[in-house]
């Protein structure tokens, strides 16, 4: 083993760096693919010199604050749920999810050119959504590359649509039935998976830049299109989260088959903030199990959009708070296309 900067290609360019951690700075002396010396790689991972990476949020410490718990603790997920989860996709069966759907794939086009994906790391595209495998596998750095751009955006949605919901409520002076909370709720998931990522790497300049940039874009077109059709935003969202469940469901495949080695060793240590959120057992925290709990959260939001978007957007309560009359309550994380209506209402 040796101790140095992981040497890649491409994710330099988006400028992301390991952090300081101890175990992440150890690799082994070969790279794993193609037999490769980690010195012949063409250039540095990290535009930041190790020396200067540092914890960028750290805890606040005052004079009387211990802790400041999470407004929305994580309900938690058992094994059986995690392993549970099934890559899926809803066909498109009108206009609006059509336009959904093409919106996705443009955005899924854009995020493998900007990511740097060779055209052997990408899966089967005559079906892109279902198919987990690659002819080559990513390596540690472009997958963090993916999940902190994703997550970045990921968040957002939510949030616009739970501030448009609750003004609307405010100024229809109507009831809003339970939507904002789960829709808020969200994005607070989101961005917990986004601080989980990154206390993996430290984003550079660049990878600020493009999250800014696509920030400002997605959440001003996402606030305009919920206006004209919140039903096309939930199942843009939906088929999003398919993207993402895809995304994670294949990275989980990798990791067992060793693609990953810094992320496969026993002494890797996943963030102290994942285990708070996700209360994760001791003996459970490894990076395969952190990326069970996340997609299993996608895989919720995945549910919750598609349904959302299936219902009538102004009259119809939120199924998933709403007490059943029969004791039941629907699962989102089980219904790859969501429920349809007549389920749920
Ligand atoms: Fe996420
Ligand atoms: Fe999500």
């Amino acid at each position: 083993m040796i101790r140095r900067r992981l040497l890649l290609g491409h994710p330099a360019r988006l400028g992301l760096a390991w952090k300081a951690n101890s175990a992440d700075l150890v690799l082994p002396a070969r790279s794993y693919f193609r037999g490769t010396t980690v010195s012949k790689l063409p250039r540095a991972f990290s535009t930041t010199t190790s020396s200067r990476l540092r914890d960028f949020f750290p805890q606040t410490e005052t004079k009387l604050i211990r802790k400041t718990p999470s407004a929305w603790p994580h309900k938690g997920w058992t094994d059986e749920q995690m392993l549970s989860v099934q890559v899926g996709h809803r066909e498109p069966n009108n206009v609006g999810d059509w336009i959904a759907w093409r919106l996705i794939r443009l955005a899924r086009w854009f995020m493998d050119k900007a990511t740097g994906l060779s055209t052997n790391q990408q899966v089967d595209k005559k079906n892109p959504t279902t198919a987990v495998l690659a002819e080559k596998p990513l390596t540690e750095a472009q997958w963090l590359v993916r999940f902190v751009f994703l997550e970045s955006i990921a968040g957002v949605p939510g949030m616009v649509a739970g501030m448009l919901r609750h003004l609307h409520s405010l100024r229809r002076m109507k009831r809003d039935q339970g939507w904002i909370e789960t829709l808020l709720e969200e994005s607070f998931n989101e961005r917990m998976h986004l601080l989980t990522f990154l206390k993996m790497c430290e984003p550079g300049w660049f990878m600020r830049l493009m999250i800014l940039g696509a920030q400002g874009v997605f959440f001003n077109s996402m606030f305009l299109s919920y206006l004209v059709s919140p039903r096309i935003c939930h199942r843009f969202v939906g088929y999003l989260e398919e993207e993402a469940v895809h995304t994670y469901t294949r990275c989980i495949r990798e990791m067992e088959l060793g693609a990953t080695p810094k992320w496969n060793d026993p002494n890797f240590r996943i963030p102290d903030i994942a285990v708070e959120y996700w209360n994760i057992p001791e003996g459970k925290r490894t990076m395969k199990n952190l990326l069970l709990y996340i997609r299993a959260d996608e895989a919720v939001h995945r549910g919750v959009n598609h349904t959302l978007s299936n219902l009538n957007q102004k009259e119809d309560p939120n199924p998933f708070v709403s007490i059943y009359k029969d004791g039941g309550k629907p699962e989102a994380a089980s219904k790859t296309v969501g429920f349809e209506r007549s389920e749920v209402i």
